[in-house]
Order: C-alpha cells, then sequence, then structure tokens
C-alpha cells in the first residue's frame, strides 16, 4: 500500500478539550473593582470546603453564585465579610479599596457597615419594623431622632417596603409576611450604607411575584450597590445578574458574563449544570 502523505497529522482530528475552568480576568482599566479574592481557602476543621476561589466583582454589578447544594457557594459568600470566623479557617486575602480585610488586624464590625449580608432565611428581631433598622446604628453611634427617622424611611423605600409600612413603624417586625420580612432585612442591611451586599438564597422562600418584585428592587440597588447573590434558581440569575460565578465541589469552575455562561459556557462541567445534565 501506497503511504498517503497528505494525512493530516492524528492531533489536528482531535477536538480541542473543553477547559477544566475558565475564569474571567477583569481589566483594571475597564473594571472597577469593588472586592477580589486570592488563594483563598477554607477549612471546616481539617476539611478543605473550598479552594482556587480566585474571583473578582466588578462595582455596581449583580454576580450571581450559582452550583449544586454543597458546592461551597455560601462558604465563599460567608468568608467575603468574615461571617465563617470561629467556624472556619480561612486562608488567603480578600482585597477590598486596598485593604486585605481576612487580615488579623482589621476591624470587623467597622469592615461589616461597607460589606453587608443579608441570610437565606429572613430574621427580623423581635422589636418593632423601626427599632429593626436602628438597632445597629443606636449599637455604634448617636443619632438624633430626625437622622433615625431619615435613615428608616430611606432604606424602607430603597427596599420597597416603606409604602406598605409607613404607617405602622412601630409595629412588631414578626408579623410581616415572608416577603415583607426579606424586605425589612435588606432595608436593615442598608441602613448601615454598604457599598457592597452580600446575599445568600434571599427569595428562596418568597412566593413567585414576592420574587419578581423583589428581584426589581435588586435591580434598582444595583445603581448604588455592588451585589453578590447566591442563587438556586437558574432563571434568576440569568435575569438579574451581569456576572454568574459556578461552583462546583468547592472550587468556582467557571466565572463569567452572565450571558456568556448561560449561552455558551466553555467549560462542559458548566453545560451539564445550566442544562439540567449533573449526575
Ligand atoms: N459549619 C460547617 N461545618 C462543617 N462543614 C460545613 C459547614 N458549613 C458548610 N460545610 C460543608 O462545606 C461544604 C460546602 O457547603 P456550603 O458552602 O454550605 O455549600 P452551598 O452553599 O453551595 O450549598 C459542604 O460539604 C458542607 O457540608
Ligand atoms: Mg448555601
Amino acid at each position: 500500500m501506497q503511504a498517503n502523505h497528505d494525512l493530516k497529522p492524528v492531533s489536528e482530528f482531535i477536538p480541542e478539550q473543553a477547559p477544566e475552568r475558565h475564569i474571567i480576568e477583569m481589566n483594571p482599566k475597564k473594571h472597577e473593582i469593588a472586592l477580589s479574592t486570592h488563594n483563598l481557602q477554607v477549612y471546616y476543621s481539617k476539611k478543605l470546603a473550598l479552594s482556587e476561589g480566585d474571583l473578582a466583582f466588578e462595582r455596581f454589578k449583580i454576580t450571581s453564585l450559582i452550583g449544586a447544594s454543597g458546592s461551597g457557594k455560601s462558604t465563599f459568600l460567608r468568608s467575603l465579610n468574615r461571617m465563617n470566623d470561629g467556624v472556619a479557617t480561612v486562608n488567603g486575602q480578600i482585597m477590598y479599596r486596598g485593604l486585605d480585610i481576612n487580615s488579623k488586624d482589621i476591624d470587623v464590625f467597622e469592615m461589616r457597615r461597607h460589606i453587608g449580608m443579608v441570610f437565606q432565611k429572613p430574621n427580623p428581631f423581635a422589636k418593632s419594623i423601626y427599632d429593626n433598622i436602628t438597632f445597629a446604628l443606636t449599637q455604634r453611634g448617636h443619632y438624633s431622632k430626625d437622622q433615625l427617622d431619615e435613615i428608616v424611611e430611606t432604606s424602607l423605600k430603597q427596599a420597597a417596603l416603606w409604602d406598605q409600612v409607613k404607617d405602622e413603624l412601630h409595629k412588631s417586625a414578626l408579623a410581616l409576611s415572608g416577603g415583607q420580612a426579606q424586605r425589612l432585612v435588606i432595608a436593615r442591611a442598608l441602613a448601615l450604607k454598604p457599598d457592597i451586599l452580600l446575599l445568600d438564597e434571599p427569595s428562596s422562600a418568597l412566593d413567585p411575584i414576592s420574587s419578581a418584585r423583589f428581584e426589581d428592587t435588586l435591580l434598582e440597588l444595583k445603581e448604588h450597590y455592588t451585589i453578590i447573590i447566591v442563587t438556586h434558581n437558574m432563571q434568576q440569575a440569568a435575569r438579574i445578574s451581569d456576572y454568574t460565578a459556578f461552583f462546583h465541589l468547592g472550587k468556582a469552575i467557571e466565572y463569567d458574563l452572565t450571558r456568556k455562561i448561560f449561552t455558551r459556557p466553555k467549560v462542559a462541567l458548566t453545560n451539564d449544570y445550566i442544562s439540567g445534565n449533573f449526575g
């Protein structure tokens, strides 16, 4: 048999391998970075629950963290404002305005005024609506009644709850519905005038109508806040976020513009997850 010299090398016929990870590089000249993590690792006693979470978050954008249950989304999010202190060992740097807020000498309470967090289950205090919002402020500083009134009104308006509660500010917050309670805890976080808002599955307990209104609220808040949100709801991530990070087994596997993640992800695992083919 004659050798066929036109044969191409075998390698040209092997389909290009999908990368195992793809993390968007933010260009600091084009994107203002609000917060970034470097070499972040989280251990629960000796168990490594999160690694290679090197992500940068753009200011005034919404970033969704998605991934299966147990993939490390909450572990990552909680580390960002030191909620894992005393629970886990968090190594690495978390840079905020040129400071490593994961370092020992940071005043954690002061830092949390800048980086606020709202948990999955709304947890209003057993106090009035008004006192829920002013509590943290009055613990830390002196405010006149007028100042507090103003902050209560502004934060409730930002959280789209003012119209519903303005005549009952001194009623117990425990009487609010689930959707209202979620708005209240957001108003409470906003009262501290944070820069960054961390939200861990904030609408998982809401009915579809409250959830839709909540999404509208987040889109309005984006004008003034940088938002990082863990969500189980992929439609929600696709609707509201500018960027999406997909977590798998304690690592951020793919991080990119949301429209890229949901139309043509680069990593096969991401594609499996968003198309619902997760084994
Ligand atoms: N307080 C904790 N103590 C020990 N292990 C934990 C704790 N919180 C989370 N984990 C473990 O860390 C891993 C990631 O969990 P988590 O961050 O809650 O995932 P997700 O939010 O994506 O569902 C899981 O294996 C979980 O069991
Ligand atoms: Mg979680």
